[in-house]
């Protein structure tokens, strides 16, 4: 794909040399022959329209057209831990390259453009390499495109593009998971991060990872008592009644539908499921203070004996 931009320099030298030569030319000559020594015209051959050229810079409806580098996208969708059975849809797709290499992992995805032209390119594109049964592509408009079936959204926007969509992305299903190419979501703090050390990279070579939270602001009634909760994207704040009182929630922490906290010293895990949580002592912190309650038990067993 990238070898249709080096080709783009040329195509326009080439365009304006053959445009100022046609200028150049005097018209005179061949209008002034006389009728009869005119060659017999053949039939004009039918001419193919000039394939659409993509130009790096090409204005967008939100946001102009750069490619993000293949070694990237290869990053990007690592970090997302893309897998057979998702769905990827890439905002915003450009050439089609994020979708197509989803596509060629065997990934079905789908690419939302606005630039009709590059929508037609990415199809083209996406044949040519074999994959337009995976990899498919719609003109549309991100902000007005449902891309809730996604289990991975990709993208590479703007950041105050990324933070008008946010909202629209925190009510995704918790567990789907956003790459965003080069831009934050502000105060959504990122779950992983891309560096940019690529070896021919010097910008725009960085991601950032966020899995989408399960949506927990507010009171639960759990097995270990009430657990109030304050929610900033995936981390939270506040306290667990229980029979001994009430304790603060430390280290709140969602990824997905997953939950862990602290509260009165113990560590907590478990499944946010819609209306549902479940938590239980983390096994973890079981493994680490079992050696602690063994210690105390035993002076007191021997005592009874
Ligand atoms: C920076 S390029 C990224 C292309 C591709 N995702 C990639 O990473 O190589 C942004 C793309 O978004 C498209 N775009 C801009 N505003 C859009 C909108 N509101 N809806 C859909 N596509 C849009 C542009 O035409 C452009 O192709």
């Amino acid at each position: 794909m990238s070898g249709s931009f080096r080709r783009v320099p040329l195509l326009l030298t080439a365009l304006v040399l053959s445009s100022g030569l046609a200028l150049a030319q005097p018209a005179a000559p061949e209008a002034a022959k006389p009728e009869s020594a005119k060659p017999a015209q053949a039939a004009p051959a039918a001419k193919k329209p000039a394939e659409f050229e993509p130009e790096v810079g090409q204005p967008g409806k939100d946001v102009i057209w750069v490619p993000t580098p293949q070694d990237l996208v290869d990053k990007m969708l690592d970090i997302a831990g893309l897998r057979p059975g998702d769905y990827l849809i890439d905002l915003g797709s450009g050439d089609g390259r994020t979708v197509i290499t989803a596509a060629k992992r065997g990934v079905r995805a789908l690419g939302i453009e606005y630039n009709p032209n590059m929508v037609a390119l990415s199809q083209r594109n996406a044949e040519k390499e074999g994959v337009s049964k995976l990899a498919t592509f719609v003109r549309g408009d991100i902000f007005r495109s449902d891309f809730s079936k996604a289990t991975v959204v990709t993208m590479y926007l703007l950041p105050q593009i990324n933070v008008k969509l946010r909202p629209t992305i925190l009510r995704l299903r918790p567990g789907t998971r956003v790459v965003s190419h080069s831009f934050h979501m502000d105060e959504w703090e990122p779950d992983g991060t891309i560096g940019g050390n690529g070896n021919d990279c010097e910008r725009f070579c960085s991601a950032y990872f966020w899995v989408v939270p399960a949506r927990v602001n507010g009171t639960w009634r759990i097995r270990q008592g009430t657990l109030s909760v304050k929610q900033e994207f995936q981390t939270f704040t506040g306290t667990l009644r229980t029979r001994d009182g009430t304790h603060k929630v430390e280290n709140g922490r969602l990824r997905g539908e997953a939950i862990s906290f602290t509260a009165g010293g113990t560590k907590y895990s478990g499944t946010v499921k819609g209306r549902r949580m479940s938590v239980t002592v983390d096994p973890a912190a079981k493994a680490e203070t079992a050696p602690a309650e063994r210690a105390a038990q035993v002076p007191a067993k021997n005592q009874a004996r």
